[in-house]
Formats: C-alpha cells, structure tokens, sequence
C-alpha cells in the first residue's frame, strides 16, 4: 500500500442532495440486509426493487456476490476481507445515498461492529433488516450448491458453518424468511419505510 497523503481537500458542491432529491422526488436511504447465505437476502433485494420500481422510485442493488466480481475481486473470506468487503460497501453506499438514491445492499455481513459501523456512517437513513433464517433450512435450500460443497469439505470458512455470524441485537425489522413469502417480506420492509423515501 502506498503512503497517504496529507494534501487533500474536500470539495464543498453547490448542488446538494437535498437538491437532487427534489428533482428525484424522493430521499436517499440504505436498507441493508444481513443473514445467512441462502437466507433470502438478494431475493428479498430484487422483489423490494420490484416494488418501489413501481412506485416509481430510483433505486440500486449492491449484492455480495456482485461486488465480489469487481470492486471487491482482491477480498477472500477472512475476517479482515470481510470488514474490508463492508466497509468498501458502506462508503459506495453513502455516495449513493447522497446522491438520492434508494441503495438495497444484500450482505451476509457476520460481525456486529461492522454493522455499527455503518450505521454510524450514514445516520438515520440507514435502515438494517434482518434476514433470519435458521442455518439447517439455508443448507436444505441450497439455492448455490455452497453448502453441499462444505459438507464435500471443498470450502473452509463458511458462516453458520464453520466461520461466525453475529446476529444484531436492535435490528429496525427482523424478517423471518422462512415463514413468510416474498411478498410478504417486501412489505413489511415497505410498510416501515413508505412514509420517509
Ligand atoms: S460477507 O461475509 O463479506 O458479508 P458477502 O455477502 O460479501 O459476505 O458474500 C457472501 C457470498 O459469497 C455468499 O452468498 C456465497 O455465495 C459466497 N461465499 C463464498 N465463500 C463463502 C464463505 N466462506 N462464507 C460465506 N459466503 C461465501
């Protein structure tokens, strides 16, 4: 890694965002989705877009895998990745956030101080959902064929398996996705957010 440099200067715009969600029509907000691989964090991600697609708002999906193909191509699954993968997630997200846009992040995002983190990165327009699914239905759906490969000992380090997940403690809505349908998901998601995008 290179040195930092000292001389850096943060640009002030004349545009803010309180402008271009005038224009939008709508306010800047991240939801953020944690749980389990196979709990039904990206599905729940695209019905939501879905669902505010039509209600005519501007949104973005940011999803682990994704990001893991470009921006976060250099991070594995160690501890350190990990925080670095979320990290780099946050701060993409607070310049869209910023900019009015209605960001959906689907992270399995195991460790509570990361989460805090960005929390504290964004203030109040950071909205965590927590994905809960208990790990034997994650590994029965199997919607990746992951899990059959840890059992097959092709992959180390696997959360809920062999690496840790740390449940949140005040999540703003816990979804247990494995007693409700998709639809049913969005909406709860929908019912708490609607009066503040
Ligand atoms: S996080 O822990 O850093 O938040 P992230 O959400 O970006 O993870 O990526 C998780 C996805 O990577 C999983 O849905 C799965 O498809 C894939 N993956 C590959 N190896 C692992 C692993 N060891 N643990 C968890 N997910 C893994």
């Amino acid at each position: 890694m290179g040195i930092k440099s000292n001389n850096i200067f943060c640009y002030d715009s004349i545009i803010k965002r309180e402008h271009r969600e005038r224009i939008l029509n709508q306010k800047g907000k991240l939801i953020w989705i944690t749980g389990f691989s196979g709990a039904g964090k990206s599905t729940m991600a695209s019905a939501l877009e879905v669902e505010l697609y039509n209600m005519g708002k501007l949104t973005y999906i940011l999803d682990g895998d994704n990001m893991r193909n470009g921006l976060n191509s250099d991070l594995g699954f160690s501890e350190e990745d990990r925080s670095e993968n979320i990290r780099r997630v946050a701060e993409v997200s607070k310049l869209f956030v910023d900019a009015g846009i209605i960001i959906i992040a689907a992270f399995i995002s195991p460790f509570r101080k990361d989460r805090n983190k960005i929390r504290n990165l964004i203030g109040k327009d950071y909205v965590e959902v927590f994905a809960n699914c208990p790990i034997e239905i994650c590994e029965q759906r199997d919607p990746k064929g992951l899990y059959s490969k840890i059992r097959n000992g092709q992959i180390k380090n696997f959360t809920g398996i062999d690496a840790v997940y740390e449940e949140p403690e005040n999540p703003d809505i816990t979804i247990n996705t494995y007693e409700h349908n998709v639809e049913e998901c969005v909406q709860s998601i929908i019912s708490y957010i609607r009066d503040d995008i």
